[in-house]
């Protein structure tokens, strides 16, 4: 796709008003203001997709005030793929707006072969972290993530090359995704002796995912960690998409890996009911679903995921009306439960 690829050469000019709708909130005890609604780049951002489309959503993005990007080294396919795209689009499009983006990398998982690609060693963060920048173009990044937890490196190794990170001045802050309460406790603790306090824990959360609501959401309350989570459509589920079957360009239809066929037909009757819960409350499910996640106190921002800018349009909607009646939590868990 790189290659050949025909790129609109029309300049982009952000729109004034980006500004006007989208709402920030405070990331944890930190200076740092984060949009409610954020944009992921796991998916369509690949050499396997449409450069155009990747760029019309990141604009899209941008016009409606979403300033924070999320990436990862391995987001592709092939892995390092949506960072080398992003990094074009933003010497294309993003490159005197630099400042009013907030971008997130991560490494932990697999991303070279060999003993020092993968997992949470001191080698492999520091050179992935460099390899990143150098895909993206950038000096550095405003949050570098270690991705998952590695039961296998002292704890005090993985944190230790975190704080290196940002003494280098390759990343601003840190992170920390799919830790448990405990090991985030822990880490936090290590961090904070360091000097670099953890800024924001990343994890999965959604209508059908609530497993964090007990113990990690109170934790990163307590220690003023800010809270972004992932997957809040339950990679698109939670839209009205699958209602009268898979449609073949879905994630469900075309990209079997992440999401099964079987997963969305387990699930379509309590899709179907929330879908009506919503045209009730006057919204789109997935505006829905975004909302439920906002009245969480422990949220600092939505992480969601786009295959056309449309959607984020639609998405964005949420944020108009997060305010649910006791009934209506209600009906929520019972079609849930
Ligand atoms: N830290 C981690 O371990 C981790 C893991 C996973 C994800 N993440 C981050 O979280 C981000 C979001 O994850 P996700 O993509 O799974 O989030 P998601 O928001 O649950 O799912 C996004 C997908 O749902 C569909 N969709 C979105 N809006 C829609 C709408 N209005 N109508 C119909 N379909 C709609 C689209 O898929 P189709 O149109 O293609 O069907 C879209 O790509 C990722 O990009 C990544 O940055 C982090």
């Amino acid at each position: 796709m790189n290659i050949n690829d025909k790129s609109n050469p029309t300049p982009y000019v952000p729109t004034p008003q980006r500004y006007q709708e989208m709402q920030y909130n405070r990331c944890g005890n930190s200076g740092v203001l984060l949009p409610k609604i954020s944009l992921g780049l796991w998916h369509n951002f690949g050499f396997y997709d449409s450069f155009e489309n990747a760029r019309n959503i990141l604009k899209k993005a941008f016009d409606l005030g979403i300033t924070h990007l999320d990436l990862a080294n391995n987001y592709g396919p092939p892995y390092g793929s949506a960072e080398e795209n992003f990094g074009r689009i933003l010497k294309k499009d993003f490159a005197n707006y630099r400042d009013e983006l907030f971008i997130a990398s991560k490494a932990g998982y697999d991303m070279w072969p060999g003993p020092y690609g993968n997992h949470g060693s001191k080698k492999y963060l520091v050179a992935s972290l460099d390899q990143s920048l150098q895909r993206m173009g950038l000096d550095y990044v405003d949050v570098f993530y270690h991705h998952r937890p590695d039961t296998e490196t002292p704890l005090e190794e993985t944190m230790a090359a975190l704080d290196l990170m940002v003494r280098q001045g390759k990343t601003l802050y840190i992170g920390l995704s799919n830790y448990s309460h405990e090991e985030t406790l822990n880490a936090h603790k290590i961090l904070k002796d360091l000097g670099t306090p953890c800024l924001i824990h990343q994890s999965k959360y959604s209508m059908f995912e609530r497993s964090r609501e007990k113990t990690l959401f109170p934790t990163l309350l307590n220690e003023k960690i800010g809270s972004i989570v992932f997957s809040p459509l339950a990679q698109g589920m939670l839209t009205d998409k699958y209602i009268d079957g898979i449609p073949a360009n879905s994630r469900a239809g075309k990209d079997k890996t992440y999401l099964q066929t079987d997963t969305v037909t387990q699930n379509l009757e309590k899709i179907k009911q929330l879908h009506e819960l919503a045209v009730s409350r006057g919204q789109k499910l997935s505006q829905m679903a975004i909302a439920w996640i906002l009245t969480q106190p422990a949220i600092t921002s939505v992480l969601v995921g786009a295959s056309s800018p449309e959607q984020l349009q639609e998405n964005i909607k949420a944020t108009e009306n997060t305010l649910f009646s006791e009934e209506e939590l209600a009906k929520i868990d019972q079609i849930l439960s």
